[in-house]
């Protein structure tokens, strides 16, 4: 999808939500890796239910998405102080080694495997030796895997969304290929709640690691 119809359809999405919805399952299970003081980014963030987790155990949160809705409505309404960047992910200029944590739950599953391969390694040079990089994405078990129009590899589109859904094998290439050395990498069913608070049982690739060297590949 384009910049502009990416970000029209994320902030139609987030100006019916109401409400942030509780943290996550998996930024508390992420959270039991390290401890503040830290510098967390959070990547495609949305409303920021887990930007605001971060922020309340009291690490620095910059988040960022590419919705304005989410970032400066919703976001904006809870008051922390969390720097905030919206941008289009692809796009996103990062300074070198700045992170001690990269984390993004259910933000990188929307693009192509070179896209997806590009953004996360602009993500791991913006992090610092020794940080970690926490992601959840979409996995090959989901219930939506197959629907809809399918695109290259395991990427379909539906419903006007584009979703790449990851074998732990491959998520382990791209953190094995960016020198991430893994901590922690395991297919997760979770029941979450949509916007509209009905539930659904979905299943995820939990992938966690720490940098073991910078990156010469980027
Ligand atoms: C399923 S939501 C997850 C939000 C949040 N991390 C959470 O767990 O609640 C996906 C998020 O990715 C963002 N997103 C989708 N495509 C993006 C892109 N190309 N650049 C930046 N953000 C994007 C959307 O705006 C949305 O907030």
């Amino acid at each position: 999808m384009s910049q502009k119809n990416t970000q029209e359809y994320w902030d139609t999405v987030y100006k019916k939500v109401d409400t942030v919805l509780g943290p996550t399952l998996f930024v508390k299970k992420v959270s039991t890796y390290f401890s503040p003081p830290k510098h967390i980014l959070d990547v495609c963030c949305g409303d920021g239910k887990d930007s605001l987790y971060f922020a309340t155990l009291g690490y620095t949160v910059t988040a960022t998405d590419i919705s304005a809705v989410a970032l400066f409505d919703n976001l904006q309404k809870n008051n922390l102080d969390i720097e905030r960047i919206q941008s289009d992910v692809r796009e996103l200029v990062l300074d070198a080694n700045i992170y001690d944590v990269v984390y993004s739950c259910l933000g990188l599953h929307y693009f192509s495997w070179e896209e997806t391969k590009k953004i996360f390694a602009n993500l791991v040079q913006s992090l610092k030796l020794d940080g970690y990089i926490c992601v959840r994405v979409k996995s090959i078990y989901d219930a939506d895997y197959g629907k809809g129009e399918k695109q290259e590899g395991n990427l379909f589109i539906s419903n006007r969304k584009q979703r790449y859904f990851f074998s732990k094998e491959e998520m382990e290439k791209l953190f094995f290929e960016n020198n991430i050395e893994i901590i922690c990498s395991e297919y997760v069913e979770d029941v979450l709640k949509r916007f509209d608070k009905t539930e659904y049982t979905a299943n995820f690739v939990d992938i966690i690691g720490k940098k073991l060297m910078n990156n010469t590949l980027y």
